[in-house]
């Protein structure tokens, strides 16, 4: 059921944005993201908050792509609308956003963030406030099928090169033995934020360095920068199918979970869902770090998302107080065992029932804390306008129209246009 004439307004426009409410009138509204199980986990949470507060909230799911997620977020923040009080916000908006939101500090008491991850807290503070309780991190990995791995005598590649190499061997004879459709492998290639963290993650690993560095330098124009583009690129219609231009973190995991990839990168999420019931990659499944380029190292871009109270809510305390329950440990915990989303609180990384249900937090845990961020803090308000150009300049590198070279050229004068009027 829709609130308001703002909301319904938004919702014909976009087609993506619907509330999963009853008929009683809601004292809270919270909007969640829907990819993969996010939404389901997302309503048991405010549903066992409800119980114990015997409040009513209304959730409302938001697009997928975190593009798409924004720029509804800024019709309705930049609006000063009520329609919702709790919003989900990507570790890349705290800079963007900031002016909108509450300072978590004040309704929530000086410990709030305390046992979080530091760098998240401090990502999530701007101007001294708080404006965003950390809910989980993310970081890109590598998902390999370790039955076919094993079956043709390989390890999990640790340089890109060996990736392609593996993807086109194992690509080729499952094709030759009847899966037309087996690919090498799937990433996030749509012109959207997916493809500026799987870029960075190309381009960092390759020692190309990450885009804006933070001291304010733009350091995208470097051969290895180019020679990272032009590898992901000759993957496209090879080991990639022609279609990953246009895929999200779901289309590669709906090609993954269907048996019809030999690797994948995408996010911690989609390893609770490829060992649910019914994956067709049950139990086939390794995760390891992603692959290092040249002489470069891994390098995991860092994502994740955090809950922010609006300025414009008119129930504050309320909304403080739902945000305090769902990033707590225990919503933490149970959302890392059931969907494998990464605890933003420490501890959890020692706890066995979590590391039972998701091995890799603790295999992988440097590659969690190391993770290599977006340059969102640097850049401020113009990061959406950097990211944009960015992700732009990968997509033509991946669809043949630029080179390397000259993508890494044209983004450099961009990003310098865009510099002078903002950092
Ligand atoms: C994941 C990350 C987020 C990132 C997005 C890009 O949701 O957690 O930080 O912006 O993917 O698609």
């Amino acid at each position: 059921m829709l609130k308001t004439p703002l909301i319904t307004a938004l919702a014909l426009g976009t087609a993506t944005l619907a509330t999963t409410g009853q008929a009683q009138a809601a004292d809270l509204t919270i909007s969640c993201g829907a990819v993969g199980a996010e939404l389901t986990l997302c309503e048991e949470g405010v549903r066992a908050w409800e119980e114990a507060t015997g409040h009513r909230v209304d959730i409302v799911s938001t697009p997928n792509s975190s593009t798409e997620r924004l720029s509804l977020y800024q019709q309705i923040l930049s609006a000063n609308s009520r329609d919702i009080d709790v919003f989900q916000i990507d570790v890349i908006w705290p800079g963007l956003l900031a002016n909108h939101l509450l300072d978590l500090r004040k309704a929530l008491g000086d410990e709030a963030g305390e046992g979080h991850f530091e760098a998240i807290v401090e990502n999530n503070t701007v101007d001294g406030r708080l404006v965003a309780m950390p809910w989980f991190t993310d970081a890109g990995v590598l998902y390999y099928r370790a039955d076919l791995l094993e079956q043709h005598g390989h390890e999990p590649p640790e340089t890109w090169e060996q990736l392609t190499e593996i993807a086109r061997e194992i690509q080729a004879a499952e094709r030759e033995a009847g899966n037309s459709r087996m690919h090498g492998f799937v990433f996030q290639g749509r012109a959207y934020e997916g493809l500026t963290v799987n870029a960075l993650e190309w381009v960092a690993s390759h020692g190309g360095g990450s885009v804006v560095e933070p001291d304010g330098e733009i350091s995208i124009n470097n051969a290895q920068a180019a020679a990272a583009l032009d590898l992901a690129a000759s993957w496209v219609g090879e080991i990639a199918p022609s279609g990953v231009l246009n895929y999200t973190e779901e289309e590669a995991r709906g090609v993954f979970q269907g048996g019809n990839a030999v690797f994948m990168r995408n996010w911690p999420y989609a390893w609770a869902l490829s060992q649910s019931d019914g994956s067709e990659v049950r139990g086939k499944v390794g995760v390891t770090q992603l692959p290092a380029g040249g002489d470069g190292t891994s390098a995991a871009g860092l994502g994740g998302w955090n809950l922010a109270v609006s300025r414009y809510s008119a129930n504050p305390t309320l909304a403080a107080d739902l945000v305090a329950f769902l990033t707590g440990l225990e919503e933490q915990k149970r959302r890392a065992i059931e969907g494998a989303y990464n605890p933003t609180l420490a501890a959890l990384y020692q706890d066995e029932e979590v590391l039972e249900a998701v091995p890799f937090f603790g295999e992988l845990y440097d590659t969690f804390v190391n993770a290599v961020a977006r340059p969102s803090a640097v850049t401020g308000n113009a990061y959406g306008r950097v990211s944009n150009a960015f992700f732009s300049a990968t997509h033509d590198v991946l669809s043949g129209s630029k080179s390397g070279e000259q993508a890494v050229a044209d983004l450099e004068r961009d990003l310098s246009r865009i510099k002078r009027r903002n950092w």
